[in-house]
């Protein structure tokens, strides 16, 4: 057998993890959905998802990676063919989620250049920018390409030396300048009214959809529900402590969500605007916070468009690794072959998501354009399914010796939480999310595309030992 890959180092595998985690999810998503749903809330029932049930999946799928070695779909099959079908899910995850994802990423790489050549610094007109922008039919696709590109770059190189590396320089740069902007964010006159929408709940927004977007986001933002953490696992080494990793990815991925929200909502209130923008927020509210300040302002603004597209880079390349590995270990491809299938795909994907946008958006299906059926599908159905069947598999089918043996390295270190952590998995976790799915159901607009995803995850169920 081939020598499988491993991480470089320790910190190698935490950046990289925590790459995977914080990307736009954070930055781009996470403060769009907080402005939709209602501001504090939101946050607080999001808090409660992120550490009662994403902490424990992260650490589910650490460990199912990385006692297998495997990547999702062989780190189930090797345990059980019947469970295969959830690996699966991952994978078409995956395609879907990078169907719409280096879309954004390739509106983070034109902002760089908007900033550069100063287009952003008319305060007035850079709402009607971004509309203008993201509608249109030829930039957007190229930087979507180009975008591709540098994941295409990345992954051919494999685990240690693309990744790994990227990450290492990129992730405190994002870091540091989120501090930067909330700092600046913050001290604008009028500022305190975001603050006041981010720290003081108001309870009387939040319905079935506030829980469901909330465990949605917990599952994007922190890589789960797809085996992506599986796959990251299975690289790693029999050293590590796996618990400790997974509350440090859960920590640093949550801190850059409140950090940039911190960064949006004062500054968009002191700009007199409302919080409910939609996918255009960071797009709209930082280039404004930046234009106020001249040179300066063009300066800092390029830098975070800068560290924005790296973020989502990190995070993107870890989406088409999972797709990427799959079709390493179980169709046994050579790593380029797979990466330049798998990545020419997704383009046909990003492509329609991008158009959908402008010109095709009279085309729909289930109500959606294929932006936000990629989207709805795979963050309000998938993942949460996928999580779901995770923990069950986990609780239910696997070991609890094996799970046990796996989290104390063979009783190396010490999990002192574990019997809390197995029954949240067990019993606790399917429960919650199965609530959540099913208050959230019913009170979504587009319960067509509900249904549709449940019967693609039961199509593939049925079919599973073909696979
Ligand atoms: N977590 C990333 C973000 O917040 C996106 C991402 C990367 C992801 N890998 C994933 C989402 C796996 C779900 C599943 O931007």
């Amino acid at each position: 057998m081939q020598q499988r890959e491993n991480w470089g180092s320790r910190l190698g595998f935490l950046l990289a993890a925590a790459g995977s985690a914080v990307g736009l999810g954070n930055i781009w998503r996470f403060p769009y959905l907080t402005g939709e749903n209602g501001g504090s809330a939101f946050i607080v029932i999001y808090l409660v998802c992120v550490f009662v049930i994403g902490l424990s999946i992260m650490i589910a799928e650490f460990t199912v990676g990385r006692r297998s070695s495997l990547a999702a779909v062989g780190a189930y099959k090797s345990y059980s063919r019947n469970w295969t079908f959830v690996g699966v899910i991952g994978v078409l995850s995956g395609f879907l989620i990078m169907g719409f994802y280096p879309v954004v990423g390739g509106w983070a790489l034109a902002y760089i250049i908007k900033s550069v050549s100063g287009l952003l610094t008319t305060p007035d007109a850079i709402g009607d920018t971004f509309v203008t922008f993201i509608s249109g039919s030829v930039q957007p696709l190229i930087w979507m390409l180009v975008f591709l590109a540098l994941n295409v770059a990345i992954v051919a190189k494999g685990i240690a030396g693309g990744i790994e590396k990227a990450s290492k320089i990129l992730m405190p740069t994002l870091l540091v300048l989120l501090i930067f902007i909330g700092i600046r964010s913050v001290s604008l006159p009028g500022a305190d009214a975001g603050l006041k929408f981010l720290f003081s709940p108001d309870w009387s927004q939040v319905t079935g959809q506030t829980f469901l977007a909330a465990l949605g986001q917990a599952f994007f933002s922190l890589s789960l529900g797809m085996g992506c953490m599986i796959t990251y696992g299975s690289y790693l080494n029999k050293e590590e402590n796996l618990a400790k990793n997974a509350t440090i990815v859960t920590s640093l991925d949550t801190l850059c969500a409140i950090l940039a929200g911190i960064a949006i909502f004062p500054a968009l209130f002191a700009f007199g605007m409302t919080p409910d923008q939609g996918p255009g927020l960071v797009f709209v509210i930082v280039p404004s916070i930046f234009a106020a300040m001249g040179s300066a302002g063009v300066f800092f603004s390029t830098l975070f468009f800068i560290a924005l597209a790296v973020a989502a880079l990190t995070s993107s390349v870890s989406l088409l690794e999972v797709v990427v590995a799959y079709l390493i270990d179980e169709r046994g491809m050579p790593r380029k072959r797979a990466v330049y299938s798998a990545s020419g795909v997704m383009a046909v994907l990003c492509i329609m998501a991008s158009l959908s946008l402008g010109v095709t958006s009279h085309i729909t299906f289930l109500g959606v354009g294929a932006f936000d059926f990629f989207d709805i599908l795979t963050d309000k159905i998938f993942l949460a399914v996928g999580g779901m069947l995770l923990a069950i598999f986990a609780g239910w089918v696997y070991k609890k010796e094996d799970l046990k043996d796996e989290l104390t390295n063979g009783g190396k270190v010490q999990f002192g939480l574990f019997e809390i952590w197995y029954a949240l998995i067990k019993y606790i976790i399917p429960i919650a999310i199965a609530v959540i799915a099913f208050m959230g159901i019913r009170s979504i607009a587009q319960t067509g595309l509900m249904i549709f995803g449940l019967l693609v995850i039961a199509v593939l169920a049925v079919f599973s030992k073909k696979l």
